[in-house]
């Protein structure tokens, strides 16, 4: 059997040790290499590891780099499919096949003796030569593998060879949701290793939070001595145990010592971080603290590299994470770039490390021949969960071990569990397929519903050992296209229950990857076998920017809640560990939006868990609507945000709205050259729709209740999807019967029933029109007509107005989007934006941008001419360029093509965004359920400048 087919780890490489830098000699490889893509093994050119061999024909390729993103092959994507035969351990004959190349001199003073060569990543498998000898062959993409090559290295002409393949034994374990893409995709570097050198090495430091004594031993050869000078430790023989005062590591506090190991040939840097992990009382502690885990999933992505993420990508992910205050990450589904690892250490991140291992496919097959349980994987299983507890020891930040990820259970996974807990019993072994608990020591699970949690956080499961056990969900939030929604009663149930530790979002970015004009996911590379665009589900854009999902995430899990209390101000310390001194609270008086009044608010330090109620500042009156935000913001700057950085909010009603005035008289309505025209507005006579107002050619308000259904409507994790209950209803191509037109007097009145084709059931809709001087006020009544199915997507009306009216602003919830159950990002002020940037780029085009608990808004072009609606006292909006209908059927955002009209909706209800595209649907509080509803809307056109 080929290589490329041994279901074992490898051959031929150095035992794991740590990821560490030293003051040896080390040369970075890599580079522009050369490179040849050949469709099969069988198909690559012979004698590729030879010398001599002439590639001088082969295109260049940067390393790191996944070439099917060097125009070399295509990506593909699936989620849990294998995209080849399961047939373990075999692999297609047309297996993809890369060879690269690489001469390279060595610097002038490269000592002689031992040397390293390092891969921190090859996907899948690599077979390495240098200099015409073969080292090894690497399996476990995202796992380092180093091959010892002092006897072969020359001062210069060498040539190292290293062969990839797409498909091996080892990809029946990477069938992660992602990319299959392949290459070496991380660092290659040659290390210099120095007699007497410090090979490997392991820094034990713990805290004890009873004494504040921490305690440092390191684990490493002979002869070296631990040097940390800010603690005053000098020449200490590193074996042997100290025990002195330290500040403990935190997320919150990530304060490391920085020292070196050292023999008499190698000196080797070290950051310092004391911290104890410990579960007791079925609560995960650091440092004795429980643990409130508001994280993420983070794969590494980049939408033009892929994988390959560079170290400016990873501190972006830190300090994007930090400042939307997450705490913790869970490296799904493989040991990330060990360059990220230390940026957890520097800023402050609890990770969950996890092993490069999944092996889903084998759940569409009923798990038969899944190779956690068959003896021939258990080393593979063995050597890469070794090769991920040995490179990432050292990392503070990491409190737990997982095993790997969807992999249902077997013996294999049992024995990395016993492994890991007689290496490392310091840090607690995760792993989620282990539903009975019987060898991790969390109890962990992924999308559980809220009742789910509720369940769990009452203790009320018959496994004994899993009920008193730590929870914690290591994906929920599924943030799938718009979403997730009932982020913020998972909140509350981590909040109630002490043996709920919170969780990780699934997941932190989308992998779209940059294509002309858009972003590209499953299908858009030609895959016959693929799972769309199921792999864009993050928080952030695949460039980067948040979506709404991540503001709202920021929100809920905001460490300082600021709210109203009858006494004044309330705020609560919500951190794990460190008080509210860094913070400084500011507030800022509004009146219909419009800023008063500012100040800085006297708050006493508070402890973590603690409370403080201040009373309200010295206010000047004021008369309209107005509101008091306060907000904490970082006194200095951090590692991670400058001054200022705001990390809470809370806003306090100061004084309602102004009492209504007397209205004056109504207008008549009057029948004139084939048109009704009532005050500012004129009607189409036959259908009783609104045509002109104040001048501005529109077309309606009429009732509509469809929205461009989302991937959470469309999702199938919580019964039938909500989108095709809808379609099957009929409601995206309701119909408008007029039934009356009545304008005699001082009222228009409009009956009407709209209600879908084949479809007894409908829903009445009257509108009533009223003029007021410049003002026309609608009335709408619906009523459901019949047995009305299920929910409504939203409740409201849809109207054009001229595609001018390019500019909004309005009075209400801001500055972006929100829905029913993802609103707590949305504050109340005055905000404006073009009608473009109202827009959410979702990388598969879905209902978007709707604001909410809007006071009133405007619509107005260049001149500031245009319309205003004001609400009864509220009501949601939309303003795009095109209408549901097309943004249902686009693609990609680039099919969005702008109409001349801008279509606006005003609604008086939305039904919520849940996470059933994975995970449980909408909580029956934001269902939308067609029932009687009145509400009221007025509209006068505004002039220009
Ligand atoms: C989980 C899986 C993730 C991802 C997610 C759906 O089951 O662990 O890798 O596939 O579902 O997006």
């Amino acid at each position: 059997m080929s290589y490329v087919e041994d279901p074992g780890p490898g051959r031929g490489s150095l035992p794991p040790r740590a990821a560490f830098t030293s003051d040896a000699p080390a040369l970075s490889l890599n580079g522009a290499w050369r490179f040849r893509l050949s469709p099969s093994l069988a198909a690559a050119p012979a004698g590729v590891e030879g010398e001599e061999f002439d590639d001088s024909a082969w295109d260049e390729l940067p390393v790191p780099s996944l070439w099917q993103l060097h125009g070399h092959g295509r990506p593909a994507y699936t989620n849990v499919p294998y995209p080849f035969p399961v047939d373990p351990p075999h692999v297609p004959s047309d297996n993809p096949t890369g060879d690269h190349r690489l001469r390279f001199d060595l610097p002038a003073d490269w000592p002689a003796g031992s040397a390293v060569l390092r891969f921190d990543g090859i996907d899948s498998c690599g077979q390495i030569w240098l200099n015409g000898t073969e080292l090894g062959v690497t399996q476990g993409s995202r796992l380092p593998s180093e091959f010892e090559v002092g006897a072969l290295l020359r001062p210069s002409g060498n040539v190292l060879v290293v062969r990839v393949h797409q498909w091996s034994a080892g990809s029946y374990l990477e069938d992660q949701d992602m990319w299959w893409a392949s290459g070496i995709f991380r660092a290659v570097t040659l290390l210099a290793r120095p007699a007497g050198g410090i090979g490997d090495y392991w820094v034990r430091a713990f805290y004890d939070h009873t004494t504040g004594l921490g305690t440092v031993r390191v684990e490493t050869g002979p002869n070296v001595v631990l040097a940390i000078p800010e603690l005053g430790v000098t020449g200490h023989p590193a074996g042997e145990p100290l025990e002195l005062p330290v500040e403990p590591w935190s997320a919150e506090t990530p304060r490391l010592y920085d020292g070196t190991l050292a023999t008499a040939a190698e000196r080797v840097p070290v950051r310092i971080g004391f911290r104890t992990v410990t579960i007791s009382g079925g609560q995960l502690k650091v440092n004795g603290r429980p643990l409130m885990l508001r994280g993420v999933n983070r794969h590494e992505h980049d939408p033009h590299t892929g994988r390959v993420v560079s170290p400016e990508t990873a501190l972006a992910d830190v300090l994007l994470m930090k400042r939307h205050n997450i705490n913790a990450v869970r490296t799904s589904h493989y040991p990330p770039d060990p360059a990220f690892l230390e940026l957890c250490d520097t800023h402050g991140l609890w990770v969950i490390d996890e092993c490069d291992l999944e092996t889903h496919g084998f759940e569409l097959l009923g798990w038969a021949g899944n190779p956690s349980g068959d003896p021939r994987w258990t080393e593979a299983y063995l050597d890469r969960i070794r090769r991920t507890v040995e490179r990432d020891k050292n990392r503070p930040s990491v409190i737990l071990w997982s095993l790997g990820n969807e992999s249902h259970t077997g013996e294999n996974l049992a024995r990395m569990a016993e492994w890991v807990h007689d290496r490392d019993p310091s840090r607690p072994v995760h792993y989620e397929g282990d539903h009975d608990c019987a060898y991790v020591d969390v109890h962990s699970r992924m999308y559980a519903t809220h009742e789910d949690v509720e369940r769990i956080g009452r203790r009320e499961d018959d496994n004994a050992r899993r009920r008193d056990l730590p929870f914690l969900q290591c994906e929920y939030g599924h943030a799938m296209g718009n979403g997730p929604g009932g982020l913020l009663e998972y909140r509350e149930l981590f909040e109630r229950y002490p043996n709920c530790q919170g969780g990780f979002v699934w997941e932190w970015i989308d992998h779209g990857l940059a294509a002309d004009g858009h972003f590209a996911y499953g299908g858009d590379f030609g895959e016959q076998l693929h799972d769309g665009n199921f792999v864009i589900d993050g928080l952030v854009f695949p460039d980067r920017t948040p979506s709404p999902g991540l503001i709202e995430f920021a929100k809920v899990i905001e460490p300082v809640r600021i709210s109203a209390d009858p006494a004044g101000i309330r705020i609560g310390n919500h951190y794990d560990f460190v008080d509210t001194g860094h913070l400084t609270f500011t507030w800022v008086l509004e009146e219909e939006g419009t800023e008063v009044a500012r100040g800085v608010l006297d708050v006493p330090s508070v402890h973590s868990g603690q409370s403080v109620t201040v009373p309200l500042p010295a206010l000047p009156s004021t008369s309209g609507e107005s509101w008091l935000t306060v907000s904490a913001a970082w006194a200095s700057a951090t590692t991670w945000a400058p001054a200022g950085h705001v990390v809470a909010w809370g806003q306090l009603a100061v004084s309602a709205a102004r009492a209504a005035e007397p209205l004056p008289r109504r207008g008549p309505v009057f029948r004139t050259g084939g048109r009704l025209v009532l005050g500012a507005g004129e009607f189409d006579p036959a259908t009783g729709v609104l045509s002109s107002l104040g001048g501005h050619a529109v077309h309606g308000p009429r009732l509509d209740v469809w929205r461009a259904t989302t991937d959470n409507d469309r999702g199938e994790f919580a019964g039938r999807p909500q989108a095709e209950l809808w379609r099957e209803a009929g409601l995206h191509r309701m119909q408008h019967r007029v039934i009356t037109v009545d304008a005699d007097g001082e009222e228009l009145v409009v009956r009407t029933r709209v209600a879908p084709p084949a479809q007894a059931f409908g829903l009445f809709a009257d509108y009533t029109w009223t003029a007021f001087e410049d003002r026309l006020r609608l009335r709408v009544e619906v009523t459901p007509d019949g047995e009305f199915p299920g929910t409504l997507p939203r409740l409201g009306l849809a109207m054009a107005v001229p595609g001018t009216l390019g500019s909004a602003e309005w009075f209400g919830g801001g500055p972006g989007e929100a829905y029913p159950d993802s609103r707590q990002a949305a504050r109340i002020g005055r905000f404006s934006s073009r009608v473009d940037g109202l827009q959410t780029p979702y990388v598969f085009p879905q209902e978007n941008g709707n604001r909410t608990a809007v006071r009133w808004a405007r619509w107005t072009d260049p001149d500031g001419a245009g319309i205003r609606v004001d609400g009864d006292p509220v009501f949601d909006f939309t303003a795009r360029r095109w209408t549901a209908a097309a943004l249902e059927a686009a693609r990609h955002t680039d099919d969005l093509l702008p109409d001349d009209v801008v279509h606006l909706t005003l609604d008086v209800a939305q039904q919520g965004l849940g996470t059933a595209s994975c995970g449980p649907g909408v909580l029956p509080r934001y269902r939308l359920v067609a029932q009687k509803t009145e509400f009221t809307l007025w509209f006068r056109a505004v002039p220009g400048h």
